[in-house]
């Protein structure tokens, strides 16, 4: 009783300090309620047809391939990115390997071919905490349920390696990954909160991150250094010539039954860009990645979508246009992290800056090199009190 008391104590708490406009939650019936951005600035989402958080998607062999984030990372594949959407199983036997937090339950994951095999990275942490991990699996197919789990590349809090900069100061969760265009290095992103994103070169087979005590290869993409707490997660890279595009998530993910932040604090879909994969990025004012800047490329809208995040980019062939697809809360649905759904839209580029467009009539995507993916249920530190609120409401 007295964790319930102090639960609920705190609870009250963070609404207060969080609150502002508390736009009610939607009635059973599904009436949307006129607190929810109605914003038409962006179209509505494609559907997806599919429950996930922090969608990441491969296009390959002429089907899609969506991991998410759940029990031993399940697996799904369909011939089209409106499903329906086959249950494979997981990538992972059992837990990961990886000697912390919850090991059955890792998080965010993100898929890559490379060097005939396929490679999926993913998170083991808990909400908000910097004792996490990023491990590794690979395959030589994808729908065989033979992957190999290689346990931690990059450990921050406690493990090997948290000891040094920039695993000193930042959250490894949430992978993504891109190639340099010119040198083929490949790289891995991650972060979420704390010291925000960080691009870290790896080796050549994908299993280490090339000498970690070099300091001078990491790179802080994305940070924000008037805010006390730094929203910034579930980044990702995508490349159209001649612009890398580093992508990410702003606000707050998760936790939305009991409470809502002030309009425009939910989480939203930024970019900003540079020629060189190492930044610097900056959003279309001109602001860097590094000093607060992004451009919202997708938000909540329509009164429908709200808290759009976890973002992935499929880059299409030549002549097809690049899919931008994310999760999101459909106000009509609910606000659980379980309800969030799959969304996509096609890019136009103007100027060289993405637009998400209307409609599904494309010939549609075809193969991506290497992608991957998106956000998860990490939270800052009052969030993270949110959560064990509802886990103990829920159990
Ligand atoms: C870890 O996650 C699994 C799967 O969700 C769950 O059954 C188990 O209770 C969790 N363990 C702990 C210690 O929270
Ligand atoms: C610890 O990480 C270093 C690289 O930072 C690596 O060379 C070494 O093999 C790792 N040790 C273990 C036990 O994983
Ligand atoms: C690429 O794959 C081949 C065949 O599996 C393997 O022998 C080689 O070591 C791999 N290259 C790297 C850099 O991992
Ligand atoms: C990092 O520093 C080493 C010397 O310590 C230098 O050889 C290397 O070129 C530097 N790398 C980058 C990317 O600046
Ligand atoms: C939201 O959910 C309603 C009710 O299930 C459905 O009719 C509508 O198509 C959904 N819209 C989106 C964008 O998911
Ligand atoms: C695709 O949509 C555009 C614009 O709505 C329309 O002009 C075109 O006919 C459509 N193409 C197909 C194949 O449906």
């Amino acid at each position: 009783m007295h964790l319930l008391a102090l639960l609920t104590g705190i609870i009250l708490l963070h609404a207060t300090v969080n609150g502002s406009p508390q736009p009610s939650a939607p009635s059973p019936t599904g009436s949307s309620s006129s607190s929810f951005p109605t914003t038409t600035k962006y179209p509505l989402p494609n559907l997806g047809n599919v429950a996930v958080h922090d969608p990441n998607i491969l296009h390959h062999a002429g089907a899609y391939w969506l991991f998410k984030g759940g029990v031993h990372l399940p697996m799904y594949t369909a011939a089209s990115l409106a499903g329906p959407w086959t249950p494979l199983g997981t990538v992972l036997d059992g837990p990961s390997a990886i000697p912390k937090q919850n090991r059955s339950r890792p998080w965010a994951p993100t898929a890559v071919a490379w060097n005939a095999t396929f490679y999926c990275f993913y998170s083991i942490s808990k909400a908000g905490s910097r004792n996490s991990a990023i491990g590794v699996a690979t395959a030589t197919q994808l729908d065989l349920g033979s992957w190999s789990d290689h346990g931690a590349l990059i450990n921050t809090g406690q493990g090997n390696g948290s000891d040094i900069y920039p695993y000193t100061v930042s959250n490894a969760i949430d992978p993504a990954f891109i190639t340099d265009q010119s040198t083929g290095q490949p790289y891995l992103l991650y972060g979420s909160y704390w010291h925000g994103i960080y691009l870290v070169p790896l080796a050549a087979d994908l299993l280490s991150v090339t000498e970690p005590e070099r300091q001078n290869t990491t790179t802080n993409l994305v940070y924000v250094p008037e805010e006390k707490v730094k929203p910034v997660e579930g980044s990702f890279m995508s490349y159209r010539d001649p612009y890398y595009y580093a992508w990410f998530s702003h606000g707050k993910c998760c936790g939305f039954q009991t409470g809502f932040p002030a309009a425009g604090k939910e989480y939203s879909i930024r970019v900003g860009r540079s020629k060189d994969v190492r930044g610097p990025f900056v959003d279309q004012d001109g602001r860097q990645l590094t000093a607060g800047g992004g451009t919202v490329v997708y938000g909540s809208n329509h009164g429908t979508v709200y808290a759009p995040g976890g973002v992935g980019v499929l880059s299409g062939a030549e002549g097809d246009p690049d899919v931008l697809y994310y999760h999101y809360l459909n106000t009509s649905i609910g606000f659980a992290d379980t309800d969030a759904q799959l969304g996509w839209n096609f890019l136009h580029y103007e100027d060289g800056w993405p637009v998400a467009v209307s409609g599904d009539n494309s010939t549609g995507t075809s193969e991506s090199s290497g992608v991957v993916v998106g956000p998860d249920y990490t939270l800052h530190v009052g969030s993270f009190i949110f959560v064990w609120g509802c886990l103990w409401l829920h159990s």
